[in-house]
């Protein structure tokens, strides 16, 4: 789908584990020697401000340190500020910093944007820096033909997480850690156990070579059900569907008054408010969750509340969108009255 001809990838438990496998994968690529030695103390990743919590937790984890992923900022919709990128790139370079990676997003967990993937993997590819994109979200935008656009570029990455659990309708956890470079996915995981991994002729068929877990559910076989009742063809269905309702989703809401959207959706999760007030999204929130008949998230997006709508479930129509907006209006009525 990638167009990479001989990349290669594994499947772990969740995106999470995903970020920290293709970190790892990086760190592996850049430092071979830190496995054994520890990382050296100058590097740093970029990583959009907005980043998944799970990419500072990697950084922890691989001894980079949170504290040394240098945020770049974001535009209005969210998406990375490609001349910011830059920017700060330079300034790591003139402070004696080695650059590890730039963590790039396609459906960032806060609005599901999808950073300028072509543009910064023209930057990496001309500084020769790794590029993981996370993926999980909105990679799978990658199947259709109305919406592969979105993810345009991504094909530059060293590493994409996808999580199929998130947009192709399997239940969790699933994602796949995926490199553009095949030989990539073998170093990753530099240790050896001699008394678990006989088999070193045939790499790749003993599964606790190449990835961080030891027992391992056959993650597969949610996809493969998946694949084989629907099809490449259903799952991209399935990805238009979901975000064409994210667009039909955010006119209804935008055209009700009291009912502001954060912007456009660019991939298949819709902000909005009721009202401009922070702690009024909080109580509505936490009133619907309550009782239990809709389950919305919300996010702090430059510290004002937004309401949050995953459309993952090919099961939400139209209506039910009605009833939500119906149902806070109400709510709110009550908080007001009281
Ligand atoms: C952008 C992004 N990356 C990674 C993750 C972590 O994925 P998982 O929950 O599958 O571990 C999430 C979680 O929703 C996410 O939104």
């Amino acid at each position: 789908k990638f167009g990479w001809g001989e990349g290669d990838g594994i499947l772990t438990h969740g995106g999470s584990l995903g970020n920290l496998s293709a970190l790892l994968a990086a760190r592996a690529r850049i430092i071979p020697e830190s496995w054994t030695d520890g990382m050296p103390s100058n590097y740093v990743l970029l990583a959009s401000d907005i980043a998944h919590y799970s990419v500072e937790r990697a950084a922890a984890i691989l001894g980079i340190g949170s504290s040394n992923v240098v945020r770049v900022p974001v535009d209005g919709s969210l998406r990375i500020h490609v001349e910011s990128l830059k920017r700060l790139f330079a300034q790591q370079v003139e402070q004696g910093r080695e650059v590890l990676a730039v963590v790039a997003n396609a459906g960032a967990t806060a609005n599901g944007a999808i950073d300028p993937l072509r543009e910064i993997g023209q930057f990496c590819w001309d500084e020769g820096l790794w590029l993981h994109v996370d993926g999980a979200h909105a990679a799978g935008a990658i199947l259709s033909s109305k919406h592969r656009g979105l993810v345009d570029g991504i094909e530059l990455a060293d590493s994409v997480v996808w999580d199929t659990h998130k947009l192709l309708g399997t239940t969790v956890l699933s994602c796949a850690t995926l490199f553009r470079d095949k030989s990539s996915r073998a170093v990753t995981y530099a240790q050896h156990a001699p008394y678990l991994f006989g088999d070193l002729e045939k790499p790749g068929e003993d599964l606790g070579l190449l990835t961080f877990e030891c027992t391992k559910a056959p993650i597969s076989l949610k996809l493969f059900f998946n694949l084989a009742v629907i099809g490449e063809g259903g799952l991209a269905a399935h990805v238009d569907r979901l975000f064409d309702q994210a667009r039909r989703f955010h006119d209804v809401l935008a055209a009700r008054p009291g009912f502001e959207c954060f912007g456009p959706p660019q991939s298949n999760i819709l902000l909005f408010r009721y009202g401009s007030d922070s702690a009024l999204q909080d109580r509505i929130r936490g009133r619907l969750v309550l009782e239990g008949d809709f389950y919305i998230t919300r996010v702090t997006v430059r510290r004002e509340a937004w309401l949050r709508l995953v459309i993952q479930n090919p099961f939400t129509e139209e209506s039910d969108v009605v009833a939500l907006a119906n149902r806070i209006e109400q709510v709110a009525g009550e908080f007001k009255s009281t």
